[in-house]
C-alpha cells in the first residue's frame, strides 16, 4: 500500500487553523504537493487532543488549577486517544512517519469487572465471568435444543453440529448431566498447577445462573465486538505524541506558529484574511484559502463573516466530557500482586474504567489511569479539584484493588477535557449528520472545515485524517481547475 499522496503540483498559500492532528495532517498533505502553508495554533504545544502527560508538564484548566506534573522519567500517560485499531489509516501514517509501534491490549482475561450497583461483593476477573456466562447461556441452549423447542427452526442435523459447539463453547456437561455448566478450569484456580501432584485448585462452585445474570458482568463482553474496540490495538512506543511529533516535524515547524489564538476569519471575495493575537499583538495573515480544524464549539465563538447557516450548524453538535486520572505507583503491584500486563477493568462505578499500562512490563515504577470515563461521570469529576478527583478515585478504585491501591502512590494527574482551553470537550456528537453535518462538509468561499467531527468516526485520530484527505484531495481539484 502507497502513502496517500495528492497527484499534480499546484501552488497557492493556505493557511490552517489549530495544530491537532487533523490540521497538521492537512498540513503535512499540502506541503507534500507544494502549497505553502501557514499553521496557526492558539497552544503553546502541537497535537490538540493527542496530549501525553510527563514529569515537567503543567496542565491548565479553565477556571480552574494549573497542575504541575510529578511522573518520574519514562513515565507517561496518554491524556487524548490511547488505542489505535489495525484498520485505520492512523496505523498507515505512523508507517509512513516512521512512528514505531506496539500492542496496546484492550482486554484482558486477568482484569476485572465489577457492578457495585448489582450488589457484587467482590470484582471478577474477565475470565471468571466469561466462563459461567458463556457456559451458562450454553446449557441454556442445549436444554431448549434437546427438548425440542427450537425445532421449527433446526433440523436433525444442525441440533447436533449446535449441541457439538455448546459443548465445547460453554464447557458444559453431556446431555446425561442435562447439559449442565457446573464451573471449569477456564473460571481460574486458587492454587495454580504445578508439578508432580500439585494438580492445581479450580475456583469454585461458580455462582447460580441467577446470580450470574444478576451480577450484569456480561454486558461489558460485547465492547471489543466493535469494529475499532477489538483487539490486536496499538500504540506508538514511548507515548501517543509521536504522531503530532512526528507530523509536525514533517511540516516544517517554521510552518506552525504556536501561542496565536485566532480572533477573526473573513471570507474574501479573492482569499481569506486571518486575524489572530499572538504575543500580545494583534496581527493579519492574508492566503488564498483556509482549513478551519478547531472543534466546532471553539470556532463558534470566532467572529467571522461565513453566515448564519454556518454559525447555527457550528452550534449543532453537542460536546461530550471525558477525563482522566493518572496514578503513578513506587512499584507494579498489578503485576506482581495480582498478575495483570495491561488491559482494562470496567465497572459501574463512576470511575468507569482502570487501565493498566501496556509498557514496561516490570519496570521498577508505573502508571494506572484511576478513572477514563465520559458524559456525567465525567463530569463529576471534572467539577472538582484535582485533590478532590484523586480522593474519589482512589476511594472508588479500593473497592476493587483494596487497600494496596492507596499504598506506594508517587504522584497523580488529571485532564477534564471539557475544562481545556482551546479545545473544550472529549469530542462532540451530531445530534444526527443532516444538513448542518453536510453544509460543514463544504467550503463557504474559501473557508474549508476538517476535523473528526465532520467524519464517521469521531473521537478517533482515524476521523481526524480521514477528513484531513478529504479536504485537501477538494481543495487541490479545485485548484487544480484554476
Ligand atoms: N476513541 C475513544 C476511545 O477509544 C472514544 C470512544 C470510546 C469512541 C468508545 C467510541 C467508542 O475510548
Amino acid at each position: 500500500e502507497s502513502d496517500f499522496r495528492l497527484r499534480g503540483r499546484a501552488a497557492a498559500k493556505i493557511v490552517v487553523l489549530g495544530a491537532g492532528v487533523a490540521g497538521l495532517a492537512t498540513a503535512y498533505e499540502l506541503g507534500k504537493a507544494g502549497y505553502r502553508v501557514t499553521v496557526l495554533e492558539a497552544q503553546d504545544r502541537v497535537g490538540g487532543r493527542n496530549r501525553t502527560l510527563r514529569g515537567g508538564d503543567r496542565l491548565t484548566e479553565t477556571g480552574g488549577e494549573t497542575q504541575r506534573v510529578g511522573f518520574g522519567d519514562g513515565t507517561y500517560m496518554n491524556a487524548g486517544p490511547a488505542r489505535i485499531a489495525q484498520w485505520m489509516t492512523t496505523m498507515d501514517y505512523c508507517r509512513e512517519l516512521g512512528v514505531p509501534l506496539e500492542v496496546f491490549t484492550n482486554e484482558n482475561a486477568q482484569a476485572y469487572l465489577y457492578n457495585e450497583s448489582a450488589g457484587m461483593k467482590s470484582p471478577v476477573r474477565w475470565r471468571t465471568a466469561k466462563a459461567d456466562v458463556y457456559g451458562y447461556i450454553s446449557e441454556l441452549l442445549a436444554k431448549a435444543t434437546d427438548q425440542g423447542a427450537l425445532n421449527e427452526r433446526l433440523t436433525a442435523t444442525d441440533k447436533e453440529r449446535l449441541l457439538s459447539f455448546l459443548s465445547g463453547f460453554g464447557a458444559i456437561g453431556a446431555k446425561t448431566d442435562g447439559y449442565a455448566y457446573k464451573g471449569s478450569d477456564r473460571r481460574g484456580f486458587t492454587v495454580d498447577p504445578g508439578a508432580g501432584d500439585v494438580e492445581g485448585t479450580i475456583l469454585g462452585p461458580p455462582p447460580s445462573l441467577s446470580d450470574v445474570l444478576a451480577s450484569g458482568v456480561g454486558r461489558y463482553f460485547s465492547f471489543e465486538f466493535g469494529y475499532s474496540q477489538a483487539m490486536l490495538m496499538f500504540q506508538p512506543v514511548g507515548g501517543m505524541d509521536a504522531i503530532p511529533r512526528a507530523l509536525a516535524k514533517a511540516v516544517g515547524p517554521d510552518r506552525i506558529r504556536t501561542g496565536a489564538k485566532v480572533t477573526e476569519i473573513t471570507n474574501l471575495a479573492a482569499g481569506v484574511r486571518i486575524q489572530y493575537e499572538a504575543a500580545g499583538r494583534t496581527r493579519v495573515l492574508e492566503a488564498d484559502y483556509c482549513i478551519a480544524t478547531l472543534p466546532p464549539q471553539v470556532l463558534a465563538k470566532i467572529p467571522h463573516n461565513l453566515g448564519a447557516a454556518v454559525q447555527s450548524a457550528l452550534g449543532t453538535p453537542v460536546p461530550v466530557s471525558t477525563g482522566k486520572i493518572g496514578l503513578e505507583y513506587r512499584n507494579r503491584w498489578w503485576e506482581t500482586e495480582e498478575k495483570i500486563y495491561g488491559g482494562i477493568t470496567n465497572t459501574d462505578l463512576d470511575l468507569s474504567t482502570i487501565w493498566y499500562p501496556s509498557y514496561d512490563y516490570h519496570g521498577r515504577s508505573g502508571l494506572v489511569v484511576g478513572y477514563y470515563n465520559f458524559g456525567a461521570q465525567a463530569d463529576t469529576y471534572a467539577k472538582m479539584g484535582h485533590a478532590g478527583r484523586l480522593a474519589r478515585a482512589l476511594d472508588q478504585g479500593a473497592k476493587i484493588h483494596g487497600d494496596r491501591y492507596r499504598k506506594g502512590l508517587a504522584s497523580s494527574a488529571s485532564i477534564a477535557w471539557i475544562r481545556q482551553p482551546h479545545i473544550e470537550g472529549g469530542w462532540v456528537g451530531w445530534p444526527s449528520r443532516g444538513a448542518e453535518y453536510k453544509l460543514l462538509n463544504q467550503p463557504q468561499g474559501n473557508v474549508y472545515y476538517a476535523g473528526d467531527w465532520l467524519s464517521y468516526e469521531i473521537a478517533w485520530q482515524h476521523g481526524s485524517f480521514e477528513s484531513a484527505r478529504k479536504v485537501v484531495t477538494e481543495l487541490h481539484q479545485r485548484v487544480l481547475k484554476g
